[in-house]
């Protein structure tokens, strides 16, 4: 039996005998694997075995007596009042009208792909329809689905209202796994979970035994995960013809994902929105007048004269648009959306937003609009936090009996995301501040106006230059419509895009999938330790092939930290990288901070760099938020930086002043939480794979060996370093590949004239016109000879070797050979480990 059914029997069965033992009632009916398992005597009979392998019939016994209850369960819910005002509102929803072609469609084909507007009912609807009908057929105990989502707060937020709409409490029928938590009990038959985890899952179980139906939800997104899922499930599927795959989307190219499965059916879910009138900058300056004065003089620059110019300059109509509208966005503070310097701006300077404008828009709209909820789709947490900040100084916008303000993002707790859903008292009005994860994969109910600055943060890579960043950039056509149709599900509703009509007209159609534009190297690990043959031959199975550049950028990558060895397979450092849910440069940091035994810095480390900074920077207070920062900074470290604010909060936190601390100190206290959070989670993680005593509560304290540490953070982040030359009172970098690179102006060494050591090794680099290095560490010679990338690397005349070129290194020859034979060792060290 799979395992996931056996242990669901285990369960059973263990009930079964201990009632069978309370009525004294001998074991007959169940064989056991030996007669000394049993006791082997008569008496023994009468105790449960400690194990025991049992007929099919006692098992189809159990699965039959427990799908039956569950049908039992169900129909008394479904009769209840409750159950019955609950059903009544499912069956508003479109797809509930849909539900018996959905099923039949899915009995009929193994692979269906169903589209249909967001908020029509698929994620909280399609995955009970099945679970519903299974129990029915009583088949309620066999069946296992899975339905994954792109992020973890939606896997959540979506299993407990499927758990709400079936009558329960989550972790009975439905439950949810993400990274951190999860809430699974033996009863679970249908889990949301990220689709990081089922990956995960597939280590183990390569079939996916017991698993009758995986849902892939939201495939338009093209995650580089779902991509990766897709081909491993397409061959799956050869050898589980029984194995049901659904894959859902918003708006969706049914047809690509429909011939990439051998032209599997589509469904279509007809929606119903409601209309919502759209607004551009160039409408929003006209209805609001002259009225942004006197904040930003956008009076000198009124609609009326920019209409007028339009009028007497027909034929230079958009670049007289544009430019009369640029000053009109540079006096609202929107210099952010200067098309020609977009780029520089958006990534340099965080106070991009015309937040001045967004305020005005939301006082506008409590004051004289009907009721409704406003969401505000703003590009990444430091915006949404800045503008909260901002509004709560505003007479109105600040006052709770009028306005009830929240935020929606990634890294929101359980509290914060219900309270995105509460419904506000009468008279108060609901501001939801949002990143993009309110564009599809959470619905909020009551919105009737939305607010869209038109950016997201986007990952990209660029496999030429092997840089890669993570900037602000217009979203897609696409994405603008789903944004608006926030708006209309509920009554006419009104949208308010913070940018010109002629910026729109310039979006892309699609945004392009993440397997085209992010790293590989997880994604390489992952195919290898899954067996799943050549990377590259996978790889371009995949609906989109990435370049074949950053492909074998990848590969060399991973040969050259170790991972991977010349043949492409895995090293035994590499199968301990696979088990770690980071990149491979940050499980290297980690496995070196245990052979070490400087683990607990190493941790704060790689649990800051897994989350987004924890130091603040507001606009407006940029001098006091350095300042603050100088005091964590004395290493020449931005990775100790993280360890000194981290600790120095836990201090705090003793005494209940963590959040004081943090807002006197410029810190995220969200931020901290986190880190805290996966400090637990990675230490538990090593305590799995075998690498640290299960026995070990905390991991060595306060002793931390600064050479160390710095060797820790060089064996993770090389190939990723720079030389330093000092000249005069100042000093410059140089990498192999790039030649030149400057500082990100938030790097605590960007304020140092001098670097104590040689070298600096970095986490990631930028192109922005120069190529910007952000968190960096200086590192002294015989960290970067012994722990600087795998020993094939080095070269023994004095010179490293560094991918590609070399890089002169003033040691002597002697010297680096004594290194070169203590690195063997240590090689060989760390490999045993
Ligand atoms: O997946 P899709 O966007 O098609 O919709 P859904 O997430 O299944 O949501 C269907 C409906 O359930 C929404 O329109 C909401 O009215 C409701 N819902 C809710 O009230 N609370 C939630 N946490 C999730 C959904
Ligand atoms: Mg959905």
């Amino acid at each position: 039996l799979p395992t996931t059914l056996l242990r669901q029997v285990d369960g059973y069965l263990q009930e079964y005998l201990t009632q069978k033992s309370r009525r004294k009632e001998n074991f007959s009916d169940l064989w056991c694997a030996t007669p000394a398992d049993s006791g082997g005597t008569d008496e023994g009979l009468f105790e449960p075995p400690k194990s025991l392998s049992c007929s099919r019939a006692v098992v189809d016994k159990f699965l039959c007596q427990r799908s039956s209850q569950m049908r039992d369960q169900q129909r008394t819910w479904q009769e209840s009042p409750d159950g019955r005002k609950i059903l009544e509102f499912r069956s508003s929803l479109p797809a509930y009208k849909e539900k018996e072609a959905i099923l039949s469609a899915i009995s009929r084909n193994q692979v269906l792909i169903i589209s249909g507007e967001t908020g029509c009912g698929k994620t909280t609807q399609v995955p009970q329809f099945i679970l519903e009908s299974e129990i029915e057929l009583v088949r309620g105990a066999v069946c296992n689905i899975i339905c994954t989502q792109p992020r973890r707060i939606a896997a959540i937020s979506v299993s407990e209202r499927v758990a709400f709409e079936r009558g329960e409490k989550l972790g009975e029928t439905v439950g949810y796994k993400v990274r951190l938590e999860g809430m699974q009990g033996r009863d679970t038959h249908l889990l949301f979970c990220t689709t990081g985890i089922l990956l995960r899952r597939l280590l183990d179980d390569k079939k996916l035994k017991g698993i009758t139906h995986i849902i892939v939800d939201e495939i338009h997104e093209r995650g580089i995960n779902e991509d990766f899922l897709l081909v491993v499930l397409k061959d799956l599927l050869a050898f589980r013809p029984e194995l049901k795959l659904i894959l859902m989307s918003a708006t969706l190219d049914a047809e690509l994902f429909s011939s990439y499965f051998n032209n599997a059916s589509t469904m279509k879910i007809p929606g119903f929105t409601y209309p919502v009138r759209t607004q551009f900058l160039e409408d929003i300056l006209e209805i609001s007048g002259y009225r942004l004065t006197p904040d930003n003089q956008i009076d000198d620059y009124g609609p009326e004269r920019i209409w007028k110019m339009n009028k007497q300059l027909p034929g230079k109509r958009k670049s007289q648009l544009s430019s009369a509208l640029e000053d009109v966005l540079r006096a609202a503070d929107f210099n952010y959306y200067s098309p020609q310097t977009s780029e520089s701006l958006s990534c340099w300077n965080p106070d991009f937003i015309g937040f001045n404008l967004i305020q005005y828009i939301l006082c506008n709209i409590c004051e004289h609009e009907r009721p409704g909820a406003i969401l505000v789709f703003m590009i990444g947490w430091d915006d949404i936090n800045a503008l909260k900040e901002k509004l709560l100084t505003h007479p109105v916008l600040s006052d709770p009996n009028r306005v009830l303000l929240v935020m929606c993002h990634g890294s929101m707790d359980s509290l914060e995301q219900r309270l995105i859903f509460q419904e506000p008292e009468d008279g108060v009005r609901k501001i939801v501040l949002a990143t993009n994860i309110a564009e599809t994969s959470i619905t909020i109910n009551d919105i009737v106006f939305v607010i869209d600055c038109g950016k997201a943060k986007e990952s990209s890579y660029d496999a030429l230059n092997n840089t890669c960043c993570l900037l602000p950039t217009w979203i897609s056509k696409v994405s603008v419509q789903q944004r608006r149709g926030r708006a209309g599900r509920v009554q006419p509703g009104e949208c308010y895009h913070l940018y010109p009509r002629y910026v729109y007209d310039s979006f892309t159609e699609h945004q392009l999938p993440e397997i085209l534009r992010m790293p590989l190297q997880s994604l390489c690990l992952q195919i290898k330790s899954l067996k799943l043959g050549s990377i590259s031959e996978f790889l371009s199975r995949a609906l989109q092939s990435p370049e074949i550049l950053a492909v074998q950028n990848a590969i060399e990558y991973l040969k050259t930290i170790g991972a991977l060895d010349e043949n492409e397979n895995l090293t035994i450092l590499g199968r301990h990288l696979v088990v770690l849910p980071m990149e491979p440069k940050l499980g290297k940091m980690l496995i070196f901070g245990v052979i070490f035994n400087c683990l607990d810095p190493i941790l704060t480390i790689v649990a800051g760099l897994t989350v987004r900074c924890p130091f603040l920077t507001p606009s407006d207070k940029k001098d006091l938020a350095q300042a603050a920062k100088s005091q964590f900074s004395h290493d020449y470290s931005d990775h100790l930086a993280i360890v000194r604010a981290y600790d120095s909060w836990k201090d705090a936190e003793i005494d209940n002043a963590g959040h004081e601390y943090c807002w006197k100190n410029f810190l995220s206290p969200q931020s901290m939480k986190v880190i805290e959070a996966l400090r637990v989670e990675f230490l538990s993680l090593l305590k799995d794979i075998g690498l640290v005593d299960r026995n070990m509560s905390s991991c060595n304290a306060w002793s931390y060996d600064m050479y160390l540490i710095r060797a820790a953070i060089c064996y993770g982040l090389y190939p990723g370093i720079c030389s330093v030359v000092h000249k005069d009172k100042s000093f410059s970098l140089k990498t192999t590949d790039d030649g030149k690179v400057l500082l990100h102006s938030n790097s605590v060494n960007a304020r140092e004239s001098r670097i104590p050591y040689p070298w600096l090794v970095f986490n990631e680099k930028i192109k922005v016109n120069s190529v910007f290095l952000r968190d960096s560490t200086a590192v002294p010679d015989s960290v970067v000879l012994l722990f600087g990338g795998s020993i094939s690397k080095g070269d023994t005349d004095g010179h490293l070797k560094m991918s590609g070129g070399y890089l002169e290194f003033f040691v002597k020859p002697a010297v680096a050979e004594m290194y070169q034979s203590i690195r063997k060792d240590l090689d060989r060290l760390i490999h045993s480990k």
